[in-house]
């Protein structure tokens, strides 16, 4: 009889043991840290480099932007090289209908466009110059018919002067003039996409 008093305690005292035990233990996962926020903005004719933009996205996440103007280029194509060669020659910048909203919550700002006239297209310009940027980390990539940047990253760089700018990423996209526009399909596009793999992995945007 005593020996089963003192089991019947025991087992009490080791159940309220058991139960503050349990309560001790946090009920819901750690909350994870906020992780950066990514916005990926773009201007694209001929939607090569809208392509490589939404190849970016599938790796990092983030808000996918394409640069729209008030007044569309023509889309005559000797018409167009005209007008941004006369663009490229002024300081007169383009409008933009775009408008992007709270840019300031971005920490991570990649930029993407072709290379026109050797250049920065004057609607990125645009962008860039009435952007608040500083103190943020701009990342480039273009496309280009095979004549590679030309002046597009240096002109990019002076465009965000308090911004870190990272290594950017081109590839060779459409050849307008000779017809050939989209190009990042089939083989073209797993290939283009395992370069971007590659480069974000260099510049720390992926493990
Ligand atoms: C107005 C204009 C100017 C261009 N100038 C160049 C150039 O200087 N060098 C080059 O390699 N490609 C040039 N291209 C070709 C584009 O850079 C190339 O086709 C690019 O992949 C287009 O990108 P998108 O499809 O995103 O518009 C030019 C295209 C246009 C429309």
């Amino acid at each position: 009889m005593k020996r089963t008093t003192s089991l019947t305690v025991l087992t009490i005292v080791m159940m309220g043991f058991m139960t503050s035990c349990l309560k001790a233990q946090p009920t819901a996962p750690a909350m994870k840290a906020p992780t950066e926020k990514i916005l990926i903005v773009y201007l694209s004719r001929t939607k090569n480099t809208k392509a490589v933009a939404e190849m970016i996205r599938s790796y990092v996440g983030g808000n996918l932007v394409e640069l729209e103007l008030q007044n569309p280029y023509p889309e005559n194509y000797k018409q167009i090289v005209d007008q941004v060669a006369k663009e490229n020659s002024t300081t007169e910048l383009p409008l933009l209908k775009t408008k992007i909203s709270a840019i300031e919550q971005y920490d991570k700002i990649f930029v993407g466009f072709p290379t026109w006239g050797m250049e920065l297209p004057p609607p990125m310009k645009s962008f860039l110059k009435h952007s608040a940027l500083k103190g943020k980390t701009v990342i480039p990539f273009n496309t280009n018919a095979g004549y590679g940047i030309g002046n597009s990253f240096n002109t990019l760089k002076k465009l965000c002067p308090g911004s870190k700018v990272l290594d950017g990423f081109t590839t060779k996209g459409g050849i307008e003039r000779d017809g050939i526009l989209f190009v990042m399909k089939d083989g073209r596009a797993v290939e283009v996409k395992a370069e971007v793999q590659e480069w974000l992995k260099k510049i720390g945007m992926l493990n």
